[in-house]
C-alpha cells in the first residue's frame, strides 16, 4: 500500500477550511443554524470548520456507510441518526467527499422529509467524474480528479483517517 505526497497539505487545508467557515458565518447570521456531520469520514473536517464558524450553532451527527473498499456500494446504511429537531431549522450537512453522490443524496432526502427551513450541503472534496446523482453543493473545499484519496478523515479500509493532510492512495501491484 502506498500513500503518496500530499495532494493538499495541512496548511492548504487550514486556509481553505477557514474560507468556507467565513462564507457560512456570513450566510447564517441571525439564523437558527444546525450543522450535521456525516461520520466517520467528516470527523476532522467537521471539527475544524465548526471552530471557525462565528455564528451560534447547534451540532449533531449522522453515522452512515455506503462504501466497500475503494468502490461505491449503492446502499446507504444509517447507524446513528440525528437526534436534534430538524423542522424549521437552517441545516447544513457536512461531509468529507462526494463521489457518485448516492450517499449524500440519500441522507439529504432523509433530512428533507423532516422539513428544515433550509438545507445546504458543504463538502470538503468534490470528485465530479463519477457523479451519478446531480446533488446541489453549496460549499466545496476542493474539486479533485477521479483518484482515491486518504487522510484528513478519509480512509482506506478504516486506516489513514488520522493523517493531517490529503494524499492520493495507490495499492501496490
Ligand atoms: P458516494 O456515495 O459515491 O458519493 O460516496 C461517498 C462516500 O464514499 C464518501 O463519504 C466517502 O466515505 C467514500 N469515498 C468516496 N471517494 C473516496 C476516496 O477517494 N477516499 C476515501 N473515501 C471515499
Ligand atoms: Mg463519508
Amino acid at each position: 500500500m502506498i500513500v503518496g505526497k500530499p495532494l493538499f497539505t495541512t496548511r492548504q487545508i487550514q486556509i481553505r477550511v477557514k474560507e468556507l467557515a467565513d462564507m457560512i458565518s456570513r450566510d447564517y447570521s441571525g439564523k437558527d443554524l444546525l450543522v450535521i456531520g456525516i461520520l466517520k469520514g467528516a470527523f476532522m473536517f467537521f471539527s475544524d470548520i465548526v471552530r471557525f464558524i462565528k455564528v451560534p450553532l447547534t451540532l449533531d451527527f449522522i453515522i452512515a456507510s455506503s462504501y466497500i473498499k475503494t468502490r461505491s456500494a449503492g446502499e446507504v446504511k444509517i447507524y446513528y441518526d440525528v437526534r436534534e429537531n430538524i423542522s424549521e431549522r437552517d441545516v447544513i450537512l457536512i461531509d468529507d467527499i462526494v463521489d457518485t453522490g448516492v450517499t449524500l443524496n440519500e441522507i439529504r432526502e432523509r433530512i428533507l422529509i423532516r422539513h428544515p427551513d433550509s438545507l445546504k450541503i458543504c463538502v470538503f472534496l468534490n470528485k465530479k467524474e463519477k457523479r451519478i446523482i446531480d446533488i446541489p453543493l453549496d460549499y466545496v473545499g476542493f474539486d479533485i480528479p477521479n483518484e482515491f484519496v486518504v487522510g484528513y478523515g478519509l480512509d482506506y479500509e478504516n486506516q489513514f483517517r488520522n493523517l493531517p493532510y490529503i494524499s492520493v492512495f495507490k495499492k501496490k501491484t
